[in-house]
């Protein structure tokens, strides 16, 4: 035999060296989520992810400046409000949890911490739909886009420095960076959830945001899980629309999208490994029937595999310190 692999297996040494992947604190993003109905100071488990939760106004300022202080780069904002209507009017409220929450850690950390606010209605309506209700249910794509940019504006007023729009509204981007620019907010970045499919991996964050439709779902705006090239389509829309940065999302049943966007298009590209994929394997682990921080770690890296640059992951806080520890 004149070749074998296994060679460039032998020991750890040669196996880092010929390493093609890397998993690095740089690459992580954290959701957190902010809850106007809790004291400013508390914080509540979510019980569908497990070592996860809801924050208060400075409980969630605290934890923005652990998880800097762990070098995550960057946080991604959820909002829970007092009050839900049929227009999402919270979201947009200059005084709103998540306004407050940018204001604060931003006058702390200013650019030593991304932020980045995820921009929907559905946590913020009663019927828990992406956009505007007709009277017949449907989803009003154009009546929704006003209302997104003015939720976007109000959290570039508050400080923001990426809003990440997570509706799939047709020309959403466009609006919402026609509203940036026009209010001189050039440098807020626009991270556009191109390609969202409407998956079941969601269910836990319907938990932990409260934004499960109370009727239907989400597949007339959502993408259809068995569709790769309306993918690509979405995604060359949003670049057109002055999209900064993209995602894909979930992330591991979708990695062969992730692998599409990485080589068809020049723009940074991430994967939102969604709570689902974060409660199935916390779920086995604590039955004993995996390893957690292994599969955590394989998890991950296989994210950056397909090509992604960056990762929006709830174990963002804690791969951070396993790294540190390294
Ligand atoms: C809001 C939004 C959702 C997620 C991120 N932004 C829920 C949904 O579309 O139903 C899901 C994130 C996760 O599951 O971790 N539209």
């Amino acid at each position: 035999m004149i070749i074998r692999p296994r060679r460039l297996r032998k020991t750890q040494k040669i196996r880092d060296l010929v390493r093609e992947t890397d998993l690095k604190v740089n690459d992580l993003i954290m959701p957190i989520f902010i809850d106007e109905t809790l004291n400013n100071d508390e914080k509540k488990p979510i019980s569908s992810m497990p070592n996860q939760y809801r924050f208060g106004i400075d409980a969630a300022v605290k934890e923005c400046e652990e998880i800097a202080d762990l070098g995550v780069p960057a946080v991604i904002l959820f909002g829970i409000p007092k009050e839900k209507d049929e227009i999402a009017s919270s979201g947009y409220d200059d005084n709103g949890g998540v306004q407050e929450v940018i204001r604060k850690v931003k006058e702390k950390l200013n650019d030593d911490l991304i932020i980045i606010a995820d921009v929907c209605m559905c946590e913020y309506t009663i019927h828990g739909h992406c956009g505007i209700i007709s009277k017949d249910g449907e989803v009003l794509n154009d009546e929704t886009l006003p209302i997104l940019a003015k939720i976007a504006l109000s959290y570039a007023k508050a400080g923001v420095d990426i809003v990440a729009p997570s509706d799939m509204m047709d020309g959403r981007v466009y609006e919402i960076r026609k509203v940036l620019e026009e209010n001189n907010y050039k440098n807020v970045s626009i991270m556009s959830y191109s390609a969202k499919y409407a998956s079941a991996f969601y269910g836990p964050f319907r938990d932990a945001a409260d934004s499960t439709p109370q009727f239907g779902d989400r597949k007339a705006y959502q993408m259809d899980i068995a569709n790769s090239r309306e993918a690509l389509r979405e995604i060359e829309l949003d670049i057109e629309e002055g999209a900064d940065l993209l995602l894909v999302k979930p992330a591991l049943p979708y990695l062969d999208i992730i692998r599409l966007a990485r080589d068809n298009y020049n723009i940074p590209v991430g994967g939102y490994c969604v709570s689902g994929e974060y409660s199935m394997i916390e779920a086995a682990a604590e039955k004993g029937w995996l390893d957690r921080k292994k599969t955590v770690f394989e998890t991950l890296l296989s994210i950056k595999r397909a090509g992604a640059e960056f990762i929006i992951t709830y174990w963002a806080k804690e791969v951070a310190e396993w790294l540190s520890k390294n």
